[in-house]
Order: C-alpha cells, then structure tokens, then sequence
C-alpha cells in the first residue's frame, strides 16, 4: 500500500500514514526523505519496533551515528536511551529530568548531527511533550533589518553533556562556532541557528550587545507561531531535521516513568552560512 503524508494543523510536520517503519521499500524511503526536507518533522503512529528495527528504519535519512554512553537498558552503541529510570539511584538514559530549554542537538560539535527518530515506550500520564520549532520559518519571519545584521555572523556554541537548562553551561566543556543562519544543502533555504540552552555569544561583538541579539532571536523563534508541540503516545516516532528545528520538552513527574530510545542520524558536512 502507498503511504500517504499528511501535513500536520501546525507550523511545521506532517505525518506518515499506512508505514510499517519495519518494513520500508525504496520508494518509501524516497518519499519519507522527500517529506523529512519538506516538512522539517514527520510524526508516524503505532510503531513498536525493536533497537535494531529503529536503527534500520533511521537508515531512511543518512548515515547512522553513535551514542555517547550505551545504556543498560538498550546496550547497543547507536541506540540513545533518554529516560528517568533509576536502578541504585543510577540513571539507565541520558537527558533523565524533566524540563529542557530550545536546543539543536550536538551543535557544539564541527559536524551536528542531521536528524534523530525519537520512538515512545513509557510516558508520563501529564507533561513530557516535545516542542519543535520552525527555524526556517523564524528566519523567515526576521525583520529585514535583522537579517541583515546576521549576514557573515558566526556564534559560538556550549555544551555540557546532560545540561537542560543555559545556567548549566560549562565554559571548558566542548564548544563549536557556527553560522547564526545555515542554509540546507537539499533545499536552499535558510535556517535560524541559535539556541537558547546552547548557543553562548556571537563572534566579534559587543557582549551585551550579543546577549541581547541571541535574546531577541530565540524569543522571536520560540514564539508558539512557530512551535508544534508533541504529546507522546506509546509507539508514536517523531523524526526531525536538526538543521531546520529545533525543539524542547516540557517538565514532567519524577515519580513517573518515561523510557524513549532514539537513533540519531549524521550529516555529510558541517553547517554552511
Ligand atoms: C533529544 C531530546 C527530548 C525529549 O532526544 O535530543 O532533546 O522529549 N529529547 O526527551
Ligand atoms: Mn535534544
């Protein structure tokens, strides 16, 4: 049967329908492709895979990278496991508690990450939402004027592993400069590329004044006129490009379980301006 892609009622995203994420021909690859540069996030429901089906189905976007920690609770290398699930007090995922600021993933390395499908076992019965904005949009949207004061900016960008929050940033911890607007190699078009939780300052200005640039961009790009919101279900993959999202979670119980496992997918080079 063919798929059908359905743009979502929101900014950005549409969803995947008739797809058994296990069983994907080329063609579907070609059209999952096709509607991942389209509509920036793709939602696909009841989808109950095992860690290598979702490492076979990420294979769709690019080439596969690895996690940084294997978890106990997948131990394979290219399966991330994000969840609060505790044994002896010890987290068995990464990102395990609740709120995260607006980031792109791995954007204070040379080369980010392209995509990542992040698939739902256990959610909390309230909160835990993914939030995705449209930096294509964001940037889009831009008064001209701000636009032009982005031409040639680069911004350095922070990491420390498992921050959520910017007051979490670590100076010495691995940091990446990028430009403030990449354009998508496939598309042409041009994306916001700063973040609230990671991005530090912009190159060669004034402090102050880079604060208050980065400030009034993020709060221009995490306007709810650019954000879809994600309320998880069991077996729901959410899918987005790094490149022209970025997204956030809203809080949730720490008394609640929340397991998701997530494949992330490389790019072929670093952001270009
Ligand atoms: C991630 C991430 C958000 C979530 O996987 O990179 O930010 O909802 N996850 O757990
Ligand atoms: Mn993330």
């Amino acid at each position: 049967m063919a798929i059908t892609v359905k743009p979502l009622d929101a900014p950005l995203g549409a969803e995947i329908i008739g797809l058994d994420a296990r069983n994907i021909t080329p063609e579907d690859s070609k059209t999952i492709f096709d509607a991942f540069l389209k509509h920036h996030i793709l939602v696909l429901h009841d989808q109950h895979l095992t860690d290598a089906e979702l490492v076979e189905f990420g294979k769709c976007l690019g080439p596969i990278e690895k996690s940084r920690f294997i978890s106990p609770l997948s131990g394979r290398d290219d399966i991330m496991v994000i969840s609060n699930i505790r044994e002896d007090g010890k987290p068995m995922g990464q990102l395990p508690d609740g709120e995260m600021s607006f980031h792109f993933d791995r954007i204070h390395q040379k080369q980010p990450c392209r995509a990542a499908a992040l698939m739902a076992i256990e959610i909390p019965k309230e909160g835990g939402d993914t939030l995705f904005s449209n930096m294509v949009l964001a940037y889009a949207t831009l008064p001209e004027e701000t636009k032009q004061k982005l031409v040639g900016k680069t911004a350095l960008n922070r990491f420390t592993y498992g921050a959520t929050a910017p007051d979490m940033r670590d100076n010495a911890g691995p940091q990446c400069v990028h430009p403030v607007a990449r354009t998508i190699p496939q598309t042409g078009e041009k994306s916001l590329y700063v973040c609230r939780l990671m991005t530090d300052h912009i190159e060669g200005m004034d402090p102050d004044e880079s604060r208050k640039l980065i400030d009034e961009l993020c709060d221009h790009a995490e306007d709810p006129r650019f954000v879809y919101a994600h309320q998880w279900k069991v077996g729901d993959i959410v899918v987005w490009d790094n490149r022209a999202t970025m997204h956030a979670r809203t809080d949730f119980s720490e008394t609640e379980r929340r397991l998701m496992k997530r494949v992330t997918i490389g790019d072929d080079q670093p952001p270009i301006p």
